[in-house]
């Protein structure tokens, strides 16, 4: 069982809770798979979504995931919020926790944001991505991608290309990857590589050919225009040519090694459009496993407010 009232990051969870999510996230998928997606499983909890930046994929699939459990569910449109008025992150966190909700998944563009929330608030907090610093349920979904794929993450190596300096989802891959037995390869302009990376088990490689050399899987990176403040590299199709992967660079990896990308893609930057839609590609299927995820880790943290709180 889970041992905590939040899922904040990968770095503070253990290799067992690790894997007991990626089990459960293994039933929900099969749960998918079915016919009737509904289940009352979380009937009269509630789930809060509460986005300060964009978002597609994990804001959609948080909401589906309580929905399809059957909680109450509610986003919250921040540019229509009391936000706009001023109210902070701990007094909108108060708000929400005097309605008597039991989840909220939070993202926002300062890293620790979702951390302050949590110690204010009754409610479970997830974190949805918090600035550069961690996108945990992006990672946990890769992790159960790469699992159903191979069967294990122990002995995988993982090559992350792209932006890896502005790229909470590279950060918690890195952690979560490592606490499971994966090699982990990076490599990206030097002025997208954070410094001290190889500190957190990162291997730094020399060239996308070393990087890619006896992968099982390639994880590219979107180039987060939003979080530069420019020169950090000379335009996108330089960027593209001599640090995006291609079809000839896949084919230094193993033969059945897959292509990731967290989305969304920034088409012919990172990836060309080959490998994004091609048959080595499980980038529709990270989407799916982000599903099962979220519905697990509902599933897990109700269980540990049922015991504790
Ligand atoms: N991967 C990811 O976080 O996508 P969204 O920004 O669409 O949620």
């Amino acid at each position: 069982m889970l041992s905590k009232k939040d899922l904040l990051g990968l770095y503070d969870c253990s290799p067992a809770e690790i894997c007991e999510i990626l089990d459960e996230a293994d039933n929900m998928r099969a749960f998918l798979s079915g016919k009737i997606k509904k289940s009352d499983l979380l009937a009269g909890k509630s789930l809060i979504t509460l986005f300060y930046e964009n978002s597609t994929r994990t804001r959609t699939s948080f909401e589906l995931a309580g929905k399809y459990l059957g909680a109450n569910e509610v986003n919250i449109s921040v540019a229509a919020s009391s936000v706009q008025k001023g109210e902070t992150l701990i007094d909108t966190g108060k708000t929400l926790d005097a309605m008597k909700i039991d989840f909220i998944a939070i993202r926002h563009p300062m890293a620790g944001a979702p951390a302050l929330l949590a110690k204010n608030v009754k409610a479970s907090v997830l974190n949805g991505g918090d600035g550069m610093n961690e996108h945990p349920t992006q990672a946990l979904l890769d992790m159960l991608t790469l699992r159903r794929k191979f069967g294990k993450i122990a002995g995988l190596k993982v090559a992350i290309l792209g932006d890896i300096k502005h790229s909470r989802v590279a950060k918690s891959n890195l952690f979560g990857l490592k606490k499971l037995g994966a090699e982990v390869v990076m490599y990206s302009p030097q002025t997208l590589m954070p410094k001290a990376i190889e500190r957190f088990g990162a291997k730094i490689a020399k060239s996308r050919e070393e990087a890619i050399d006896g992968a099982d899987a390639v994880m590219g990176l979107r180039i987060q225009l939003e979080r530069q403040h420019g020169g950090l590299f000379p335009s996108l199709s330089e960027y593209s040519k001599f640090y995006g992967v291609n079809d000839g660079l896949l084919k230094y990896a193993k033969r059945d090694a897959v292509i990731l990308h967290p989305g969304p893609v920034n088409r012919g930057v990172e990836l060309t459009p080959s490998l994004i839609d091609g048959k080595s590609s499980e980038i529709t299927e990270q989407v799916t496993c982000g599903l099962a995820v979220r519905m697990a880790l509902l599933k897990l943290l109700a269980e540990y407010r049922e015991n504790n709180l």
